[in-house]
């Protein structure tokens, strides 16, 4: 049966060859789109992940349609199938099959605000050459600088520098400053057409009520850190998205999130975020929105 499919297959490709050019073009379009935007979302999960990064992850073709044409396009790089992990690069081997390798070469960086400060608080020119760093410690390579470089991480980005000490006064004040950053980014992006339908209804209802105006915009950035995994619970590999960032503006942003994990388990519920932002947990409701899952 399957290699009847097969067959048939190929006489169509032979036969309607522009139309199926014109189709695998489409797919692979779409294929490519697909593979970047998941290996953005891989270098933020494995970012502070100690555990070594899967070696790479094949892309399981959803439908028989798919198969068919990925058999026909044999031309097609397999490379395109594969997405490997932070600080690698696919790459065909001699036997013709995809193999995730270290990356050889970082963008040389001269702008120096793309460099980062790490986990050693060590500067280095990119995130990249950190990436390459803990690649090249996991593969055995001689460029490896020693075995505590296994788990380098990007601390935060900027230059390592002296971090003043966040005082009581503060850190105090720290929540309410959240809490107004949180609505004002929350704000941009619905000014930029970039929230989902959803977070733009719950966007309007802070505009207009007063009540709302914090405890929405936490349950947003709350829904939204909590990525991959979809659980319902932020861990601290995903709080890596404001946290880095933020480190070198905001001295206090590190104990603040800290502090968030109350009961130190390592992840941060609704519950937590709530009161760790100071804000009343009755008007807490777990609103995530579910369209982006499907
Ligand atoms: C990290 O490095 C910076 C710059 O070299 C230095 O000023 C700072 O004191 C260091 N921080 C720690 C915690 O060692
Ligand atoms: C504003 O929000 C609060 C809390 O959710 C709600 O009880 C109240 O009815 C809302 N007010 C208006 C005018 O919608």
């Amino acid at each position: 049966m399957k290699i009847q499919f097969f067959i048939l297959a190929i006489v169509l490709a032979i036969l309607v060859t522009d139309s199926l050019a014109e189709k695998t073009r489409k797919h692979k379009k779409y294929r490519r789109h697909r593979v970047s935007t998941t290996s953005t979302e891989l270098n933020l999960d494995n970012e502070l992940n100690d555990e070594p990064v899967r070696d790479m992850d094949v892309e399981i073709p959803e439908e028989p349609e798919t198969e068919i044409t990925d058999n026909n396009a044999f031309s097609a790089d397999p490379c395109l199938k594969v997405h490997c992990g932070a600080g690698r690069i696919c790459e065909i081997d001699e036997d013709d099959e995809p193999q995730c390798i270290c990356i050889p070469d970082c963008p040389i960086e001269v702008d120096s605000r793309r460099k980062v400060c790490s986990n050693h608080n060590e500067t280095w020119t990119s995130d990249c050459a950190i990436y390459q760093q803990r690649c090249w410690c996991s593969t055995g390579d001689k460029r490896c600088k020693g075995e505590e470089y296994r788990h380098i991480h990007i601390e935060y980005y900027g230059v390592c520098r002296d971090m003043p000490e966040c005082t009581k006064e503060e850190m105090a004040d720290f929540p309410r400053r959240m809490r107004d950053w949180l609505f004002n980014v929350m704000r941009d992006l619905a000014d930029r057409r970039e929230l989902t339908p959803h977070y733009l209804k719950m966007e309007r209802e802070a505009e207009t009520n007063l009540t709302r105006r914090w405890t929405n915009a936490a349950i947003w950035k709350w829904c939204d850190l909590d990525g991959q995994p979809h659980d319902r619970s932020v861990s601290r590999h995903e709080l890596f998205p404001i946290r880095a960032p933020l480190m070198s503006l905001e001295h206090c942003i590190a104990p603040f999130l800290n502090a968030c994990d109350t009961d130190d388990d390592h992840r941060i519920t609704l519950k937590e975020w709530g009161s760790c932002l100071e804000l009343d947990e009755d008007e807490l409701e777990d609103k995530c929105d579910e369209i982006t899952e499907e």
